[in-house]
C-alpha cells in the first residue's frame, strides 16, 4: 500500500530530518549570541538566527504539504483499489459481508490511513531525530544533568507505551461499532418500506442507537486514558525542568558551566520533551491505522471472481441438466433439476416463496457454480464459458433493481 509512495515518503522523511537539524542549530546560535554579548558584535549572529528561523519555517511548510498530499494520495490509491475489488468479488462473498460494513471500510477505515501520516508517523521520526540530536548536544554540556533527564524521559516513555495499548484496544472496538452502525443503518434503509408499514421505526432506532452508544463508550475510554496521560507526561517533563534548573543553577554558581550553557541545555530539554508528545500521538494513530488496514486487507485478500473461460457463442435456448446446488454445502436448494427453455417462447417459473426461482436464475448468470449437473446455453456448457460472456448473452434484471 505504501510502496506506491516511496518517493514522496522519503522526501517527507528527509525534510523532517532537515527540519529537526535546523531546530537543533537554534540553541547553538542562541548560546553563541549570549556568550558574545559585550565581547563581539552580535548583529551577524542575530541575522543568522533570523535566517535560520525563516529557512526552518519554509522546510516545515514543505514537509507538512508533502506529507498531507502523500496521505491523500495513499487514501486515493487505497480507495480505488478497494472499490475495484469490492465490485468484482464472487457473489458468495457479499452473502458473508454486510454491505454497510463494506461501505464503512471504504470510507472511514481508509481515512484512518491519512491520520497515520498527518497525525504522527513521519513527524515522530523527525521528532526522534531531534531527540537524539538534542541528547548528544546535552551530553556535550553536562552528562550528569543529562542522566537525570534521560531517566525521567525513559520512565515516561515506558508508561506511555504501556498505557497506549489500551488506547489501541478501545479504538479497535470503536471502529467495529462504527462498522455495525453502518451495516445496521444500511439494512434498515434497504427495508425502509417494511419498517414503516409495520411501525418498527423505534425498535430499529434503538438497535442503531446501541451501536452509536458503543462507539461513544469506547471513545470515552480513549478520552479518559488520553486525558490521564497528558498531564503525566507534562508533570514528568516539568519535574525534570525544575531539577535541571536547580542543579544547573548550582553548577553555574560553582563555575562548572556557564549561563549560556545552562540556557542551551534547557532549550535542548524542550527539544527532548516536545517530540515525546509527537511520539505518543504517533503510537496511537499508527495503531489506529493498523487496525483500519487490517479491515481493508480482509477485503483485498479475497480473490476476485475468476474471468477465465471461453467466450459464449450467440445462443437462444437454455437447458438445465440434472442440476443440484446448495448455498451452504448441506441443504440442497435445487436437487436433480432438469428443464429446457426453448427460444422465441415465453417461459414462466412458478412456485412459492423460497422454492428456488431466484436461485435458478442466479445459476444461469453463473453468480454461483452448480454442485453437479450442467447448465447449457445453446448447447455450450456454461461451466467452461467466461462469466462475463454468459451474462452478456442472457438479459437479466433482478427483483430489487426497481
Ligand atoms: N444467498 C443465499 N444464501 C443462503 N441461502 C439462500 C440464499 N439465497 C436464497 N437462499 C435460500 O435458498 C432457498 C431458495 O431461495 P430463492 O431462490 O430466493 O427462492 P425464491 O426466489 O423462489 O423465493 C431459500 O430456502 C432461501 O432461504
Ligand atoms: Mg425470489
Amino acid at each position: 500500500m505504501l510502496a506506491h509512495h516511496k518517493g514522496a515518503l522519503s522526501l517527507a522523511l528527509a525534510l523532517s530530518v532537515v527540519s529537526a537539524g535546523l531546530s537543533l542549530l537554534q540553541p547553538m546560535l542562541i548560546n553563541n549570541i549570549i556568550s558574545s554579548i559585550n565581547q563581539s558584535p552580535i548583529a551577524p549572529l542575530v541575522w543568522g538566527l533570523v535566517g535560520l528561523l525563516a529557512v526552518s519555517s519554509v522546510v516545515t511548510m514543505l514537509q507538512l504539504y508533502v506529507m498531507t498530499v502523500t496521505a491523500e494520495s495513499a487514501v486515493l490509491t487505497t480507495r480505488k483499489q478497494l472499490a475495484a475489488r469490492m465490485l468484482r468479488l464472487p457473489i458468495r462473498v457479499y452473502d458473508q459481508h454486510r454491505a454497510g460494513d463494506l461501505v464503512t471500510r471504504l470510507g472511514s477505515d481508509t481515512t484512518l490511513i491519512r491520520a497515520a501520516f498527518t497525525g504522527g508517523l513521519i513527524d515522530a521520526i523527525g521528532g526522534v531525530v531531534m531527540m537524539l540530536g538534542a541528547v548528544v548536544l546535552m551530553a556535550l554540556i553536562d552528562v550528569m544533568m543529562l542522566g537525570i533527564v534521560l531517566a525521567v524521559v525513559l520512565l515516561t516513555m515506558l508508561v506511555v507505551i504501556g498505557v497506549s495499548t489500551f488506547i489501541q484496544k478501545y479504538t479497535k472496538k470503536a471502529q467495529a461499532a462504527v462498522g455495525e452502525l453502518g451495516a445496521d443503518m444500511d439494512r434498515a434503509l434497504g427495508a425502509i418500506r417494511t419498517i414503516r408499514s409495520t411501525g418498527a421505526e423505534s425498535r430499529v432506532e434503538s438497535g442503531i442507537n446501541a451501536d452509536a452508544h458503543e462507539a461513544y463508550d469506547m471513545g470515552v475510554m480513549v478520552a479518559k486514558i488520553g486525558a490521564a496521560l497528558r498531564p503525566a507526561t507534562g508533570l514528568a517533563m516539568q519535574g525534570s525542568f525544575l531539577v535541571v534548573l536547580g542543579i544547573g543553577g548550582a553548577r553555574v554558581a560553582s563555575g562548572d558551566i556557564s549561563v549560556a550553557d545552562l540556557v542551551s541545555f534547557v532549550l535542548y530539554l524542550f527539544m527532548v520533551s516536545m517530540p515525546l508528545g509527537q511520539i505518543f500521538g504517533a503510537i496511537t494513530t499508527v495503531r489506529q491505522a493498523m487496525g483500519a488496514i487490517e479491515r481493508i486487507s480482509e477485503v483485498m485478500d479475497e480473490d476476485p471472481e475468476p474471468t477465465t473461460g471461453a467466450t459464449a457463442q450467440p445462443a437462444r435456448d437454455i437447458t438445465f441438466d440434472d442440476v443440484t446446488f446448495s448455498y451452504d454445502g448441506q441443504t440442497d436448494v435445487l436437487k436433480d433439476v432438469s428443464f429446457h427453455i426453448p427460444a422465441a417462447k415465453k417461459t414462466a417459473f412458478v412456485g412459492p416463496s423460497g422454492s428456488g426461482k431466484s436461485t435458478t436464475l442466479a445459476l444461469m448468470e453463473r453468480f454461483y457454480d452448480v454442485d453437479s449437473g450442467r447448465i447449457l446455453l445453446g448447447g455450450q456448457d456454461t461451466a467452461g464459458l467466461s462469466r462475463a460472456s454468459v451474462r452478456q448473452t442472457i438479459g437479466y434484471v433482478e427483483q430489487e433493481a426497481a
